[in-house]
């Protein structure tokens, strides 16, 4: 066995579930090993504040049994059940002032560690890594984001439960679509990626999925597209819609709307309208088309983190362990091809910056995945297939110009 370690652990960015199932996982597999773990509160923010001494060192170790809860049920470990994360997280950017680098990096040479666990998504580990060059840390990265856009993994911690919250929503949504013969439209997250629409999509029973990768932009032939799969449903006895669209398509000119769940449900309403104005009988009933949209917001990095993700956050956190007793630093701990390895963490930053230099998502859904393929399979419209656009866009685009001259 190595010499005993003293290794830092923070959660960078947007929250998810699954965090702590990674912190339990780190902890207990270090301590195994006699080594100590020092959880660092609020990312950087928290190596500021050990400068300013602000925190006692001593209350910064976790240790495996720390969570106890008392009365019959002492003992419990409930950590990996816990959504969130127990060292709070940071989503400022990066810390661009020199005094404040100079005191993150002062910080944590205080802390004396021999390697320092970074669990975040893209933008997160791209700032923990240009802080470890600038300080000669030691670093390993974890990958966790909902929107399971970081580079070089297959999953990242917390993308499994943000995919069963918005499955059971539109599980809950679809009666009250039912009810009232409505189209309901369900704006989820993902930022510029479209895997948990797609994947929650699918799961969830949506008959139409926008996701950036397909359908960056919601242009009238996009929409007449949707009208005509309503009414194709109708025609064969479904009143009711779901339509599922990432946060991450834009409006119609390519321009980033505000609410792009709230600005579809108007879209398909008024075009519904216009398609049965031009006189065509498949769109007759198509005037009493009524819309709802629902923004699911920041429910969907909370919740009770699944089997999958405390699996991975189990896998994820003994492995940046072995990791660092095997003295390999500078790695992102990642799963690929069902099985968890290690990526050097240079080549995943290289891709993620390139991407981030020509604003384009370093993890996005790839456009014939299994994913899409299924999702087209199914029936579930996700935009038109590549080599039938041009005719379908043309024909969608006559009956817009139709509609644009009568409405
Ligand atoms: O990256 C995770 C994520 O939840 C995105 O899906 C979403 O666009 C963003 O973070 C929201 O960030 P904030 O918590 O700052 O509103």
């Amino acid at each position: 066995m190595s010499s005993p370690k003293r290794i830092g652990i923070l959660t960078s960015g947007g929250d998810c579930p699954g965090l702590n199932a990674v912190i339990r996982a780190v902890v207990k597999c270090a301590n195994r090993r006699g080594w100590d773990v020092i959880g660092i509160p609020y990312s950087t923010d928290g190596l500021i504040h050990i400068t300013e001494g602000r925190y006692r060192l001593e209350d910064l170790v976790l240790r495996e049994h720390g969570y106890d809860i008392p009365g019959i049920l002492q003992g419990l470990d409930v950590l990996q059940f816990l959504s969130g994360s127990i060292l709070g997280s940071l989503n400022k950017g990066h810390p661009e002032n020199p005094e404040a680098v100079a005191k993150i990096l002062e910080g944590y040479r205080l802390l004396n560690l021999d390697c320092l666990i970074a669990i975040g998504g893209d933008g997160s580990l791209d700032i923990m890594y240009d802080l470890a060059q600038r300080g000669g840390w030691n670093l390993i990265g974890i990958p966790k984001t909902i929107d399971n856009d970081v580079p070089f993994t297959e999953k990242s911690i917390g993308f499994n439960t943000a995919v069963q919250t918005v499955t059971s929503a539109l599980y809950d949504l679809t009666f009250t679509a039912a009810s009232h013969d409505r189209v309901m439209v369900v704006e989820v997250m993902g930022r510029d990626a479209g895997h948990l629409a797609l994947h929650s999509g699918i799961a969830g029973g949506a008959d139409v999925i926008l996701i950036p990768e397909l359908v960056p932009e919601l242009n009238p032939p996009i929409i007449t597209h949707i009208c005509q799969e309503i009414a194709a449903m109708r025609q064969r006895g479904r009143k009711f819609a779901l339509l599922v669209v990432a946060e991450g398509v834009h409006g119609e000119g390519g321009e980033k709307v505000h609410s792009i769940g709230e600005y579809l449900a108007k879209l398909v309403a008024n075009r519904s309208c216009t398609l049965c104005q031009t006189g065509d009988a498949n769109y007759c009933d198509m005037d009493q088309v009524e819309t709802r949209a629902t923004v699911l917001g920041h429910i969907q990095r909370s919740g009770t983190p699944t089997a999958s993700d405390r699996l991975l956050a189990s896998a994820f956190g003994r492995k940046a362990v072995d990791l660092i007793e095997e003295g390999r630093y500078s790695r992102l701990v990642v799963w690929e091809a069902g099985r968890v390895r290690s990526k050097d963490l240079a080549e995943v930053i290289g891709v993620i910056r390139a991407c981030h230099r020509q604003g384009i998502c370093p993890g996005p859904v790839e456009t014939d995945s299994t994913m899409v393929k299924v999702a087209r399979s199914l029936g579930i419209y996700v935009g038109p297939e590549l080599e039938l656009m041009a005719d379908n866009v043309q024909a969608a685009l006559n009956v817009w110009e139709a509609g644009a001259q009568v409405s």
